[in-house]
């Protein structure tokens, strides 16, 4: 079985069962500023999931390209990934909980000839959850046991095992999991798939997304019922497969070969170094190779990139590979994976031209960078700790991802001040984020007087589709230059003229009106009781400024705005289109 035979039999079985096939979304998410990158199948879809008519039906399946970051420093192990590949198939509002498990039952054991006693499954035992208490799921463990699942396979958690949500606002709600039982003996009396020791391994995710959770988190009933499931391609492959690692299948055996031909080094004798120059690579790869790539850097996405790529470059390093090993990585995973992903291919140019130019500006700082650090560690006593100052001199001002100056030192007995650091790193974070902050708020491209009437615009834009199409409408992203103003918000059709038409008149009227913008500052939670309205939710510190437009608009904002709307001018739409799913985009001019 290969990886993709795999994704064949999946998509192929769900689409015969009246799913479409959706292809994978970009691993950038759009108009989510809450996470970095994509971390699970279902979250391109969560406008769906949240209500809304999905083009191709209410039946989909997909192969999405996932990553997550919060176990980048386990990679190295036999089943930690950064990248990754989850299949799911979808309810929207259409089948629910019988037909999802009799689904997962039939691909798995139908198709995938996988023995059913070696499959143990999980449901949701009810409890609280944030300010909730949500009922136990009793339908999932009768349908199990209907399809032959004795009890003793059927093990009922609370909301920490088998209540999903994500991690900000959004759909969730309980689910049952299916663990592969991989024949270990129980590690207790009390072994079980909750308890982590090896014997199950987790397979398939299968969330009943009945609630919305807000921001501050409390839970909702959705109108309608989704489901949303979740398969690991990488460990189902490599449990079909019979390997003991992920790193072990015909997904990166080829690239693990072509370390050993560019080192001369073995996989056997390197496990975790040839472990996480592949992991790294791949996701490196995947990131560069998406159409939305981004670029190495000190923020966001391109930090986490920069430090996969610097990661993988230091354990090459260390087995002596020759320079621009990692483009002949990178170019492995492009040959393995063009056929599933073409935008790789297609990116391929850029893939390679960022490895090579990550790779020379981050030599010649690793170059300087050790010779600084052996002098910091040369100054230490045996087991001596290394000051964060100098920990923070590495990361600054030679580009060490701080996880790297750790590995450096505990290779020679040294430790690093970890608290210390990240006090510095808080501290060297809050001036950037504000100065992020500050753009991002109003999406201001400056701040002259051009800039600031359009900004002020948006207000009145805003207030004016609220009241033209529902109140439900909130800014998704904004961009103002002193030419136009773009206002994305979250829509679900395309407007009307006579809409366009109102909101454009509406704004006009506040104009004409000559309303003075008045700013005050307070706390969030007073801004909120007072009805003002925060379009980026718990991005805000503390205090924040409330900008008020008389009747018409008030809403936390960074500033700067016109002192009154007859600076305004004549306001016109451009044009209104669509930015995303569910999302629409209006482009504006003061005239
Ligand atoms: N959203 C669930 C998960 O990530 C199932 O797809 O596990």
């Amino acid at each position: 079985m290969t990886a993709q035979e795999l994704r064949r039999l999946y998509l192929d079985f769900f689409a015969a069962r009246g799913h479409a096939e959706i292809p994978s979304a970009s691993l950038i998410p759009e108009n989510d500023p809450s996470v970095l990158f994509t971390t699970a199948g279902m979250h391109p879809l969560v406008p769906y999931l949240l209500g809304e008519g999905h083009p191709a039906g209410n039946r989909l399946c997909d192969c999405q390209k996932c990553l997550r970051t919060d176990d980048i420093d386990e990679v190295g192990d036999a089943s930690h990934l950064t990248f990754f590949e989850m299949l799911g198939n979808w309810s929207l509002g259409d089948y629910f909980k019988r037909e999802s498990i009799t689904l997962s039952h039939e691909f798995l054991t139908k198709v995938l000839g996988i023995p059913q006693e070696k499959i143990s499954v999980t449901v949701f035992v009810g409890g609280g959850r944030d300010d909730a208490m949500i009922p136990r799921d009793e339908e999932s463990p009768a349908v199990w046991e209907s399809l032959g699942y004795p009890k003793e396979r059927i093990f009922a958690f609370g909301r920490k095992e088998n209540f999903w949500s994500m991690a900000g606002a959004g759909p969730c709600g309980p689910d049952t999991e299916i663990f592969y039982d991989t024949g270990k003996e129980p590690c207790s009396a009390a072994c079980s798939p909750a308890c982590n020791c090896g014997k199950y391994v987790e397979i398939w995710n299968n969330v009943f997304m009945e609630y919305y959770r807000a921001a501050d988190g409390t839970l909702s009933p959705l109108e309608r019922k989704n489901v949303d499931t979740g398969l690991g391609l990488e460990r189902v492959l490599c449990l079909l497969t019979g390997k003991q690692s992920v790193f072990e299948t015909e997904l990166f055996v080829p690239v693990l070969e072509e370390i050993t031909a560019l080192t001369g080094a073995q996989y056997t004798e390197n496990e975790r170094a040839f472990r996480i120059i592949a992991d790294h690579l791949r996701a490196a790869a995947f990131i560069l190779g998406d159409d939305k790539a981004v670029q190495p850097s000190n923020v966001d996405q391109g930090y986490i990139l920069r430090r996969l790529i610097r990661r993988a470059y230091r354990y090459l390093s260390d087995l002596n590979a020759p320079p621009l090993a990692m483009v002949t990585i990178a170019r492995k995973f492009v040959e393995q994976y063009e056929a599933a992903y073409p935008e790789l291919a297609r990116n391929e140019a850029f893939i390679c031209e960022k490895l090579e130019r990550e790779e020379k500006a981050f030599r010649k700082a690793l170059e300087h960078g050790l010779k600084k650090a052996e002098k910091f560690l040369a100054a230490l006593p045996e087991g001596g700790i290394l000051p964060a100052e100098q920990a923070f001199k590495l990361y600054d001002t030679f580009g060490f991802p701080v996880e790297f100056t750790q590995e450096l030192t505990a290779e020679r007995g040294f430790s690093v001040d970890m608290e210390g650091f990240h006090a510095l790193f808080a501290e060297h974070r809050a001036k950037s984020r504000e100065g992020a902050a500050q753009k991002f708020k109003g999406g201001l491209a400056d701040s002259g007087e051009a800039t600031t009437r359009l900004h002020t615009a948006t207000h009145l834009l805003g207030a004016a589709l609220r009241k033209v199409l529902g109140d439900e409408v909130r800014q998704r992203g904004s961009n103002i230059t002193p030419e136009r103003l773009r206002f994305d918000f979250n829509f679900a059709r395309k407007m009307t003229p006579e809409e366009v038409a109102e909101t454009e008149r509406l704004v006009n009227e506040a104009i004409a009106a000559a309303i003075p913008v008045v700013c005050a500052e307070t706390t969030v939670e007073e801004a909120r009781k007072a009805g003002a309205i925060g379009v980026f939710g718990n991005r805000y510190g503390e205090r924040v400024k409330v900008y008020g437009i008389g009747e018409v608009s008030m809403e936390i904002c960074g500033g700067p705005h016109a002192a009154n709307t007859s600076e305004l001018g004549r306001f016109v739409i451009k044009q209104e289109i669509s930015s995303s799913a569910g999302v629409r985009r209006i482009k504006a001019v003061l005239e």
